[in-house]
């Protein structure tokens, strides 16, 4: 399939590498207002056409789908205008900012007959495959709690060297950014948000919205759990882990990155052996993100494309997240 990319700041520039190297993907055009960062990435991938205007790449490259990796604040009304151009849509993290905005870019993919995709790249993590398989078969039993805790740190440039970071219209908030992730996988596995209690609060950042934030939860499933999330933690990212307690079993996946199983103690399902940890955060030098799988993702995706089959989340189950975003904010 024929990829553009607009937005290539730190995960657009990873997005370029991934399909770059994907054989079922050919890179055809990058586009950023940044003129110097498209001089850079089309002189390191061998010419490749670069736009600094959205509208006039979608018209132009003969692309079939784009990668949006720009602030938030501009996913939905891009995705909606590449929809207009039938191209086929993989967002990055939040798919919006409001519930509103993603019933709208749904809608508008529907009606203009393409598909809009999310990336939710820790759906690809060996320890949440390991912990799904184990939930999808009822090792667990009846699950009773979970708590999950993001424990980050971003430093003082990471929000004042961003003109979008740290803005309430452009970024929304720390659980749109950093806890998006994890809440995306405890709605897959727990059901929907139904219920949210939330204290938070700006205690260390220069922002206008929380760095800190816990909130009680309470599943459609019943599962009831915890989010702790901060970007205040000194210095370096400590922990990122999701502890499950079922009636048979109990899992912790943590590392800083839902990379490693912590805790395993499963009723007559011990954890395979020989298992080899091998998923890594992004790097962006100063800090350091959320799982680097983007390039299983991506291979997903065209194998889905070509044998026509589903299995990446698209814009109603990446709505979910959004729906509880809201919810945890309002609770
Ligand atoms: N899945 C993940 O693990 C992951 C990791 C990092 C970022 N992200 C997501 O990717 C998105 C970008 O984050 P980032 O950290 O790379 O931000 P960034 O600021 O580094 O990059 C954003 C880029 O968008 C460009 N841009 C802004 N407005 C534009 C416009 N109108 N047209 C074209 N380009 C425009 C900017 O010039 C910049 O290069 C966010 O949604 C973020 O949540 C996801």
């Amino acid at each position: 399939m024929k990829f553009a990319i607009v937005g290539i700041g730190h995960i657009g520039k990873r997005h370029i590498a991934v399909i770059d190297a994907e054989p079922n993907a050919e890179l055809v055009a990058i586009c950023d207002i940044d003129l110097d960062r498209c001089k850079e990435q089309s002189e390191l991938y061998g010419g490749i056409p670069y736009y600094q205007n959205y509208e006039e790449m979608l018209r132009d490259s003969g692309c079939e789908i784009v990668s949006i990796a720009t602030p938030h604040g501009l996913h939905a009304e891009m995705a909606m205008q590449a929809a207009k151009h039938k191209k086929h849509i993989l967002v990055e993290k939040p798919m919006a900012l409001s519930v509103d905005d993603s019933n709208k870019m749904i809608e508008v993919a529907e009606q203009e007959g393409v598909k809009l995709y999310v990336v939710k790249q820790n759906r690809f993590n060996i320890p949440i495959k390991l912990a799904k398989d184990a939930l999808d078969d009822g090792k667990l039993g009846k699950v009773y709690m979970v708590q999950c805790n993001v424990m980050w740190n971003r430093h003082k440039e990471y929000y004042s060297n961003s003109d979008w970071k740290g803005k309430l219209d452009l970024e929304g908030g720390a659980l749109h950014t950093q806890a998006s992730h994890f809440l995306d996988l405890l709605v897959w596995w727990f059901g929907e948000l139904e219920e949210a209690k939330t204290v938070r609060g700006t205690l260390h950042h220069d922002i206008e919205f929380e760095d800190c934030g816990v909130s009680a939860l309470r599943f459609t499933s019943g599962v009831i759990g915890s989010l702790l999330w901060s970007t205040a933690v000194y210095n370096k990212n400590y922990e990122g882990s999701i502890t499950i307690i079922g009636e048979k079993g109990t899992i912790k996946i943590g590392g800083k990155y839902l990379n490693k199983i912590e805790f395993w103690d499963v009723q007559s399902y011990p954890l395979p052996e020989d298992i080899e940890f091998s998923d890594k955060p992004n790097n962006y030098g100063k800090y350091k993100g959320s799982s680097s799988n983007h390039d299983k993702l991506v291979h997903e995706l065209m194998e889905n494309f070509a044998e026509k089959r589903n299995g990446i989340v698209e814009g109603a189950e990446g709505l979910k997240t959004i729906r509880a975003i809201d919810k945890i904010y309002q609770g």
